[in-house]
């Protein structure tokens, strides 16, 4: 008889807060099961990083977590995804399932309730890396040639939501006009927010936009695919009490716990921290 890993956690992990924002999908998609999350607080951005370094870091990351037995890697993280996944998925003994084809999916469904018959235009913001990549609208191009997409890379967004500017702080809109102007005049019907940190400005990005433009929800698909990856492999907890949540970070930052709490919508406890040296280290180990 197989292992029952259906007692495993899922680890969940990002460069920062931003992969939260899929945790909290994945708590409220799969209630029962235990949750190790990851954030390489000490080390972000990845967005501005070169794509051997972004691979680098996750794969340190993605190890560390690997010991604590999780029966599935989510790559919270849209630059990794983009840059980095199909590597990572070679190199790990159990699923990793990463945001940017679940978005990409999204993003077509959603294009295609709005527009079912013609082409149409999306807009995707994201890191300097995720845009750079170009993966969004290859993605998209395989899924549905009629849907266009027009990227704008937004570096200043994740700093300011890890130093916790709220989004309706002057500085936040001011960028976010800035940025967003871009798509004016494109008829975008809908926006994917191509990082995961984004979400915890969704309101002011929807109303910059406008009610023409919709946002896509990448983070509950990506849990929609979690529970469809676990279901599949007959690994999701039966149900019972709700699952456990754990957090492991680089750097615990002064804002964390309280920032932390808003991006998972519940309070958490004080986590976890990992020196990034003793990641490299262990990789230095390996080799
Ligand atoms: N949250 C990450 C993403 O989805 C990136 C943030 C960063 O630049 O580190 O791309």
């Amino acid at each position: 008889m197989l292992p029952d890993d259906s007692h495993s956690p899922i680890a969940v992990f990002d460069s920062g807060l931003g992969g939260l924002t899929v945790a909290r999908a994945i708590r409220q998609a799969l209630p029962h099961e235990s949750i190790v999350y990851f954030g390489d607080t000490a080390r972000l951005p990845y967005g501005s990083k070169s794509a051997p370094t972004v691979l680098r870091f996750a794969r340190q990351c993605l190890r560390f977590l690997m010991q604590l037995q999780p029966k599935l890697l989510v790559v919270a993280c849209n630059t990794v995804s983009a840059t980095a996944l199909e590597t990572l998925a070679d190199e790990f003994p159990v699923p990793v399932l990463g945001v940017l084809q679940p978005g990409a999916r999204a993003a077509v469904t959603l294009a295609r309730s709005i527009a079912p018959g013609g082409p149409c235009r999306i807009g995707l913001i994201a890191t300097e890396a995720t845009i750079a990549s170009n993966a969004y609208p290859t993605a998209i191009a395989h899924m549905d040639h009629r849907v266009h997409v027009v990227g704008r890379p937004c570096p200043l967004l994740v700093p300011l939501i890890e130093e916790g500017r709220s989004a309706d702080s002057p500085i936040v809109r001011a960028v976010l006009e800035d940025y967003l102007a871009s798509f004016t005049g494109l008829n975008i019907t809908a926006m994917i927010l191509g990082c995961t940190h984004y979400p915890i400005f969704a309101s002011a990005i929807a109303d910059v936009l406008g009610p023409r433009t919709q946002l896509v929800d990448a983070a509950r698909q990506t849990a929609l695919e979690a529970h469809g990856v676990l279901d599949g492999l007959r690994q999701l907890r039966p149900p019972g009490k709700r699952g456990k949540f754990t957090c492991y970070v680089t750097d615990q930052g002064l804002r964390f716990e309280r920032l932390a709490s808003l991006f998972l919508g519940h309070e958490i406890g004080q986590p976890t921290a990992v020196a990034a040296e003793m990641l490299e280290a262990a990789m230095v180990e390996q080799a």
